[in-house]
Order: C-alpha cells, then sequence, then structure tokens
C-alpha cells in the first residue's frame, strides 16, 4: 500500500493543473496580437473551429471563487457588456470573407446563467452572423442553479444549448456557510429536472473536495446527493486555494481548511464511491457515464484538456470573446485584456482586446503534448515523437530520471512506454511536472496538486 503522506511529504505539491502548457502565468505582454493576427490568418472555410465566451458577472460572489468574476446587483452593467461582446463579434466578421464552421461553443464565466433570454437571443444572432454552426454543434453552458427562472431557461434554449454544466460545491450548509453559496438540494434538483424537461440530454455537476469545514461525511454526502440526481458527468475539483491572487479567499478561515493528507483522503472516497456508482474515472478529476461522449472518448484515447478541463474538442482553434477569455492557436496562445474595463475600452475603439500571449517554441509543442496526454492517459509512448532519435531520447530522459529517483514507484517506463501505475494517478500532476521546462523559473505560486 502507498504511503501517500511520504510521497505529500516528499514531492514539491505546489504544482499547475496544466490546462495548457505553457501556462498562462508566463504569457508575454504584446504577443497576444501577433497570436490572433496569426489566428486570423490561418483560418480556413474546411477546418471547424471552437469557441469560448467569458461572461465575468455573478449575482453573489463565493468566498471559494477561483473564477474570473465581479459581483454586480444591477443587470445594466451586464447588458453594456453583452453590447461590447456582440461588437467584437462583428469586428471579427469585419475581418473574415467566409463564416468558419463552429465545432463546440462554451459559455463560462462568471454566470452566463444570469443573461435574460433577450441577450441570449441577441448573442446567437450574433455568432450565427459570422460563424455557421455545424448540425453536431456542441453548445454547452455555465450554471448557477440560484440564477435559474423560466426567462433564463427560454433563453438557454434559443440559444440552442445541448449541454449544461451546474455548480454544487457541497451541499452541507455550515461548508455552505463558510463559502457564502448557500444552494440547497431541492433547488438544485429541480434546477437539473427543469434543463432535462427543456431537452437538454447532457448534464455536468460540479463538486469541490478540499473546501473550509468539509469532513470526510459532508463530501460523501454531496456526492452521493449528486449522484441521486443521474448527471452524466461529474468533475470533482480540489479547492485551489489562492488568497495572494484571489483576495475575496481571506474570508475562509485558513484553520476550517482541510490539511493535504485529508485532502487527499476525501478526492480519494469521493472517486471511489463515482466509480462504485458506474461512473468511469477521466483524467484526474471528471467522472463519467460509460455511453457518455467523454467517455467514450476517453476509452478511445482521444480526451483532450483545455481551460475548461476534459473535453472532446478536437478543434486546433479556440476563438476567445469576451474579458480575460484564452484563445489557441497550433502556434501560440493568447488572452484578452483580463480587466473588464480594459476590454471595453479596446471594443469601444473598435479595437480587439488581446493582451498577453505566447507563440510555443518547438521545445513547447513536444512538452505540451507528452503533458497533454500524460494528463489525460496517464501513459505516454515516446516512440510516436515525429523528431529524430537523439531529441525523442532526451525527452525519454526525463522519464528515466524520475523513475530512477522516485522512490515510491509511482510510475514505469517498459522500453518506450511511460505509464503512471494505478496507485500513482492521484500524483498525476505532479508527474507532468517533470517536462514542464517553466517550473523553476515560476514567479507565480500555483495550489495544491492533490
Ligand atoms: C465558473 S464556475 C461555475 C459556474 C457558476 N458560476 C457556478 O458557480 O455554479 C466553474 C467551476 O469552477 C470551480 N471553481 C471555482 N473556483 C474554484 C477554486 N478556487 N478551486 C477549484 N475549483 C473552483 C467550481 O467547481 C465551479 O463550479
Ligand atoms: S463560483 Fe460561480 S457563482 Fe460563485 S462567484 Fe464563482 S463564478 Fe460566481
Amino acid at each position: 500500500m502507498l504511503d501517500y503522506k511520504a510521497v505529500l511529504a516528499h514531492y514539491p505539491t505546489a504544482v499547475p493543473r496544466y490546462t495548457s502548457y505553457p501556462t498562462a502565468p508566463h504569457f508575454q505582454e504584446g504577443v497576444g496580437e501577433k497570436v490572433f493576427s496569426d489566428l486570423i490568418a490561418n483560418l480556413t472555410d474546411d477546418e471547424p473551429v471552437s469557441i469560448y465566451i467569458h461572461i465575468p458577472y455573478c449575482d453573489k460572489l463565493c468566498w471559494f471563487c477561483g473564477c474570473n468574476t465581479r459581483h454586480t446587483l444591477k443587470y445594466a452593467p451586464v447588458a453594456r457588456y453583452l453590447n461590447y461582446l456582440i461588437r467584437e463579434i462583428e469586428l471579427l466578421g469585419e475581418k473574415l470573407s467566409f463564416r468558419p464552421k463552429v465545432q463546440q461553443i462554451h459559455l463560462g464565466g462568471g454566470s452566463p446563467s444570469l443573461l435574460k433570454s433577450e441577450d441570449f437571443v441577441r448573442l446567437r444572432q450574433a455568432l450565427d452572423d459570422v460563424f455557421e454552426f455545424l448540425a453536431k454543434s456542441e453548445v454547452s453552458v455555465e450554471i448557477d442553479p440560484s440564477d435559474v427562472s423560466d426567462d433564463m431557461l427560454e433563453g438557454i434554449k434559443a440559444f440552442g444549448v445541448t449541454r449544461a454544466s451546474i455548480g454544487v460545491q457541497d451541499f452541507h450548509p455550515d461548508v455552505q456557510k463558510a463559502i457564502n453559496r448557500p444552494q440547497g438540494f431541492e433547488l438544485t434538483r429541480d434546477v437539473v429536472a427543469s434543463l432535462r424537461a427543456l431537452g437538454i440530454r447532457s448534464i455536468n455537476i460540479d463538486a469541490l473536495y478540499g473546501l473550509p469545514r468539509q469532513s470526510y461525511a459532508r463530501l460523501m454526502d454531496t456526492i452521493s446527493k449528486c449522484i441521486s440526481l443521474k448527471p452524466d458527468r461529474m468533475a470533482l475539483f480540489g479547492y485551489a486555494h489562492v488568497p495572494w491572487v484571489k483576495k475575496h479567499q481571506n474570508m475562509i478561515n485558513q484553520d476550517d481548511l482541510p490539511d493535504s493528507n485529508a485532502r487527499f483522503e476525501h478526492a480519494l472516497a469521493a472517486s471511489q464511491m463515482l466509480i462504485s456508482e458506474g461512473y468511469g474515472a477521466i483524467g484526474i478529476d471528471h467522472f463519467a457515464k460509460p455511453d457518455d461522449s467523454l467517455a467514450v472518448a476517453a476509452r478511445n484515447g482521444r480526451i483532450h484538456r483545455n481551460f475548461q478541463g476534459y473535453t472532446t474538442d478536437e478543434c486546433h482553434t479556440l476563438i476567445a470573446l469576451g474579458g480575460s477569455s484564452i484563445g489557441r492557436t497550433k502556434n501560440g496562445f493568447y488572452q484578452n485584456l483580463v480587466a473588464t474595463s480594459s476590454y471595453q475600452d479596446q471594443i469601444e475603439n473598435d479595437e480587439f482586446a488581446c493582451g498577453k500571449g505566447l507563440f510555443l517554441t518547438e521545445d513547447d509543442k513536444v512538452r505540451a503534448h507528452i503533458i497533454e496526454r500524460i494528463m489525460c492517459d496517464f501513459k505516454f509512448d515516446f516512440s510516436q515523437l515525429d523528431l529524430n532519435a537523439k531529441s525523442v531520447e532526451s525527452y525519454r530522459q526525463i522519464a528515466v530520471d524520475f523513475i530512477a529517483d522516485d522512490p515510491f514507484k509511482l510510475a514505469k517506463l517498459e522500453g518506450d512506454m511511460f505509464e503512471i501505475l494505478p496507485e500513482g494517478r492521484a500524483f498525476t500532476r505532479i508527474i507532468a511536472s517533470q517536462f514542464d521546462a517553466y517550473l523553476n523559473q515560476a514567479t507565480f505560486k500555483y495550489s495544491k496538486a492533490v
């Protein structure tokens, strides 16, 4: 039996979640615009794209929140923001001589669920003017259940939503009080029923471990209540406590947080409960019913990792819309200006709002591929690298060195196949970080890996 406490004590546990490589803290000022120009220049009318739209508003502020959002009790700033978002889409349309095909579109936040139906309708109209949605395109939206109203349901229907992701976090009132997120089970159950009645067949629920005042029993009760709602997918994220970045997390009493060992035990037990109830484990923190498209893709080694977590999205191009959104091309990343006011000022001047970005070096591309496959499949076959033998060996050597130095036997290397062993999977982020060339130069402090 693996002594996980010793593993946690041995390795530096503050490592990235690798939703991208290199990670966002390494993006550089002034590069975003160049990556975005490269994206526009390389769009073709036969290769579909994905779109991410960010809505940085919430009508309450949860103290655990690590997302880029701001609190508003009035709707006027949200409606105004929509005007800028629509103008950004028009500006994009003015640059194009054809309508790019859209494979997947994700509305995230913040809380896109606070949009009024009229705004969902005009946003969809603006998108339809510039893009062509494929018949099988996937349209997903993040929903805070406490926002849901008949008007909002009408809006997401008009927008063509096919997949909904709803936030639960934890159902225990004491935990909810500690994170400022009151949310009854009955409300959540009714929202799930309303979404299904609307014809939305695919529902994901987000839950968190590592929250203040969360105990083993409270988390197990939350997971069992989530399972009773029969979601198609579940995400079980570890709470990232980064008060040095998110000041409102200082509202959380540090002494109420479970320690690393408790986090590990809670995550393991919650994951075992999901697996025993028929969910397949996907990567480090997702679970899906065996017939869900994510589970099918995972079985075929075809899942990917992006800023939303694990995805079936195979598009090389991700167009980012809205403040702070991150887009991607084969050659790099770009991020729209993070402050909503700066984003809006740019669009007001009919200019795109790209801020930081990064062009991938050849070394970045190889490491990004290795890290993504490890995060998705827990293994990597070095013989698949399309490089000369000397270069392949230099990356393989990283695995050789890790295995030689690792006293816990978390992984094995047989020939060219590097594989994390089942007991080592909880430490996947730590193992993936061995291939991260930027880690030691990081000036940024990451959250806990487990
Ligand atoms: C944009 S939020 C969810 C949408 C919606 N606003 C809600 O709260 O229901 C996406 C998810 O990120 C996760 N999340 C937010 N802050 C986090 C943090 N500090 N650490 C880990 N996960 C976090 C939560 O599980 C949340 O449901
Ligand atoms: S968790 Fe969701 S509702 Fe809460 S502040 Fe963050 S984005 Fe808003």
